[in-house]
């Protein structure tokens, strides 16, 4: 354990340091206001960590990023998404029994309480399907009060991950005015959701194996990305003691924000843009540059990563293989090529490293698997769906976890007397 020695006015302050096992060191400042009074500020947490996780690791200048130590590359060539979800949780891959025991859980969990139906005859058919996963989640916690149950936590986290996607095709059956598909145990994970998705009473469905081993990667590559903006919601809505499923639901709607995860559907609202002005990305290009526009290229930049996202390069390869099995040529995937082909090229984005990140291409796919633009950031709920419960989990776990409550420096008014209203 070393020390930082911080110096203000004529007095020193000395402050451990922590070092993790990747070597990064951050010093621990949660005795600072103790001995001082001081705080520090750092706007957006960019320079401040919140806690010490063993979960994911991310490297943003060399473009690391590893579950439980596995890189994400490998992991996206072998692993299934059940077995990402378990190593996620319980901090290695599971046994051939634990597997079977596991992928049971996901299985068998994943019917609705039937009651729990007659919540999507109140929405109206146009509710944005992040507004039904979010409340829908929080509702798991009337129906399942054990929710915050120690001994239980295992289930409610196997229930939800079961249940998500039977809420998510729910949801868009709800958006199209087709029936509710039931989920069928003889599928896996990622065919029970398509088939709930795009099967219908009147004809026999058959799972595409291209697009579930499409689903398959693109719920892996979202599974976690340690204290992001979603992430850090979880944990912080679960310090103070809130349930598990409403710890979630305030996930859920902290990723709909289109900086975080709602940029996968922004990305394919401006590339179809961008193709029906003609293709012309430059002036695009430009007004992402232009510092009296708010417009941004979506899909680009990142908070961690400076040199590239490992996910985007994933699935940019991927983009090319799913859409040639599935036989579709999508405009808007050359539209996306040239576009970061010119960022890259221009000093704006070269000066400010911003390149892709795991947004910009993975609404291609989805699009090519038939899943509607609006249901894209439901996708990357289902996806970072066990990264939240693993951080929940270790939150809960960890004995230095407190209630989080930042401070602040105030810069209103200074003290002053009531004004009565005849004086004002
Ligand atoms: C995700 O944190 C995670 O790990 C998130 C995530 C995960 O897996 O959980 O990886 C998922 O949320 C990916 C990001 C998806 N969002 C977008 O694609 C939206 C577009 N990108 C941005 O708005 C932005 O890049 C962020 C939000 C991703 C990062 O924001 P930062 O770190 O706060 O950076 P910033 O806004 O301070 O930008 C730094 C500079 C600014 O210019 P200057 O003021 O220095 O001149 O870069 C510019 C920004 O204007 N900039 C962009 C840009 N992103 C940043 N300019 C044009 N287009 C962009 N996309």
């Amino acid at each position: 354990m070393g020390s930082a020695k911080l110096t203000l006015d004529d007095r020193e302050y000395e402050l451990p340091t922590v070092v993790g096992t990747e070597d990064e060191v951050g010093i621990d400042i949660s005795r600072l206001r103790g001995q001082s009074r001081l705080i520090t500020l750092d706007n957006g947490y960019a320079n401040t960590g919140s806690c010490q996780s063993s979960i994911t690791f991310i490297d943003g200048e060399r473009g690391i990023l590893r579950y439980r130590g596995y890189p994400i590359e490998q992991i996206a060539e072998h692993a299934s998404f059940s077995e990402v979800c378990y190593l996620l949780l319980e901090g290695d891959l599971p046994d051939q029994a634990e597997k079977e025991r596991f992928d049971h859980e996901l299985t068998y969990h994943s019917m609705l309480h039937e009651d729990m139906k007659k919540f999507f005859e109140g929405y109206p058919p146009t509710a944005h399907p992040m507004v039904i996963l979010s409340s829908m989640v929080a509702s798991l916690s009337s129906y399942y009060p054990s929710a915050n149950k120690e001994d239980k936590l295992r289930l409610n986290m196997s229930r939800l991950l079961a249940k998500a996607i039977t809420i998510a095709a729910f949801s868009y059956k709800k958006s199209i005015g087709q029936p509710f598909m039931y989920p069928q145990n003889r599928l896996s994970y990622t065919g029970r959701f398509l088939d709930m998705m795009f099967s219908v009473p009147a004809e026999e469905y058959t799972v595409n194996p291209v697009l579930e081993d499409a689903l398959n990667l693109l719920l892996i590559l979202h599974a976690d990305h340690e204290q992001n903006c979603s992430t850090s919601t979880v944990r912080m809505v679960g310090s103070s003691g809130a349930n598990l499923y409403a710890s979630i639901a305030a996930g859920i709607c902290a990723l709909w924000g289109p900086l975080h995860g709602g940029a996968n559907q922004k990305v394919i609202e401006q590339l179809s843009m961008i193709h029906e002005a003609g293709g012309g990305y430059r002036k695009f290009v430009d007004k992402a540059k232009d510092k009296n526009d708010d417009f941004r290229l979506m899909g680009f930049g990142h908070r961690v990563y400076k040199n590239f996202d490992p996910r985007a390069r994933i699935l940019k390869k991927a983009a090319d293989a799913v859409l040639e099995d599935l036989g579709v040529d999508d405009p808007l995937l050359e539209i996306a090529k040239n576009l970061e082909q010119v960022a890259l090229e221009d000093e704006y984005f070269v000066e400010r490293r911003l390149y892709p990140n795991v947004d910009f291409y993975s609404g291609i796919i989805y699009s090519a698997m038939g899943i509607p633009t609006n249901m894209f950031t439901v996708m990357f709920a289902l996806g970072r769906l066990p990264g939240w419960l693993a951080h929940w989990k270790e939150m809960r776990s960890d004995r230095a976890t407190r209630i989080n409550r930042p401070r602040q420096i105030y810069t209103g008014a200074t003290e002053r007397s009531w004004v009565p209203l005849a004086d004002r």
